[in-house]
């Protein structure tokens, strides 16, 4: 494994990413579909001061998600029935670049429709003077139309937890910390708590919870967090997402780095965890405890796992465009893996609330290359179940 040096010193340069000027049009669009694809600007794109948006669209099944915002947005927010938007997908990447492989997957994302995507970090590499400037290039222009100059024909929004390349984060002005929380703004995503300059975020979009910490310790501790995140939190669905692993958490070359203490946190509370960082993909079974990988008898099925207080799975997607790595042999071969794999770059997806049960979700990992590899083609299987209990 070539290893990869971090530049020491950066240049901010000044951005001037986002407008605010744009954002009452771009609110308006996000909320007036439920679907993928964010449609354009009905002012033909850009400016809209001094114009009265269009008229909210009808109610929909989304319309239960939102009650905050007087735009019709219907995104953002705990819902009150805790449910997830009606076939909610989501992308799960990390360690993307920002290069051809990464545009790659952002197109796989784009050709399986999701809806949004979460980023398990590591964003940028190498010895770029604007490294957070040339992510959000790679990944306006692909998926974030709502941004103005983007040449993306949809918008997917995104969600990112920092990783360890991604030292700037905390730059000013065009940093990734502060790019990412204008664009929530663009999105028309209702704050949570805290935010993405904070590196330890949750919110809710779409009706999915997700907690975002930092790939470093913090003071109240990440394991705290996720807890003060998720105790009183009624969503059904919740997702844990951060960018480093445990030894046992991961099948690529990662060693013990995040403490099994939030993990075991996450599972008590039913969230799904969601790692970066290996350069490879995996997913446990059903586990009820994660320091010792014990899997649960109940519900052992690779292909139907479980969810629900004290019992949840890992996963690590991280072949998102930087590089892919090899497993290591000796950890994939335990028998708490529910699927493993490394070379080609994809993505995992994940669609919440499916066949009108907002308690059932159905999941894939599929390469650039159009291929599902979990599940197997030999399971005879095309997606894996999840069911959330109670
Ligand atoms: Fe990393």
């Amino acid at each position: 494994m070539s290893s990869r040096h971090e530049p020491s010193r950066w240049v901010p340069v000044v951005s001037g990413v986002l407008g605010t000027l744009f954002v009452c049009a771009v609110v308006w669009a996000c909320g007036a579909s439920s679907e993928v694809s964010v449609e354009a600007d009905p002012d033909g794109g850009g400016g809209t001061s001094g114009r009265n948006p269009p008229p909210p669209p009808p109610p929909t099944d989304a319309a239960v998600f939102d009650s905050a915002t007087p735009d019709g947005d219907t995104d953002g927010g705990p819902t009150p029935n805790g449910a997830t938007a009606p076939n909610l997908k989501v992308a799960f990447i990390g360690d993307t670049g920002s290069g051809a492989d990464f545009k790659s997957v952002l197109q796989l994302i784009v050709r399986e429709k999701a809806d949004f995507v979460m980023i398990q970090g590591d964003l940028t590499y190498g010895f770029s003077l604007t490294p957070a400037a040339d992510w959000f290039t790679a990944v306006d222009n692909e998926i974030n139309k709502a941004q103005p100059g983007s040449t993306a024909a949809v918008t997917i929004p995104f969600f990112v937890s920092k990783g360890n390349h991604d030292i700037s984060w905390g730059g000013l002005g065009d940093g990734l910390g502060q790019g990412l929380k204008a664009r929530l703004v663009t999105w028309g995503v209702p704050a949570g708590n805290g935010d993405p300059t904070k590196k330890n975020y949750s919110l809710v979009y779409k009706g999915l919870k997700m907690v975002m910490v930092d790939e470093t310790e913090t003071n109240p501790t990440r394991a705290d967090y996720v807890n003060s995140q998720l105790q009183n939190d009624t969503q059904i669905w919740k997702i844990c997402s951060w960018h480093k692993n445990m030894r046992a958490s991961n099948v690529g070359p990662k060693n013990d780095e995040m403490g099994w203490a939030i993990y075991e946190n996450c599972r008590n509370q039913g969230a799904i965890v969601a790692q970066g960082h290996s350069h490879t993909y995996s997913r446990s079974k059903t586990l009820i405890k994660d320091s010792d990988q014990t899997v649960d008898t109940a519900c052992a099925d690779p292909f139907a796992p479980c969810v629900g207080p004290g019992k949840h799975f890992f996963f690590d997607s991280s072949i998102g465009g930087e590089d892919t790595r090899s497993l290591e042999a000796s950890v994939a071969a335990a028998p708490y893996w529910a699927s493993t794999y490394t070379g080609s770059f994809g993505a995992l997806f994940i669609t919440f609330n499916v066949d009108g049960n907002p308690k059932k979700a159905e999941g894939y990992f599929k390469t650039v290359g159009d291929v599902v590899v979990d599940p197997p083609a030999g399971s005879g299987k095309t997606t894996f179940t999840i069911t959330k209990t109670p």
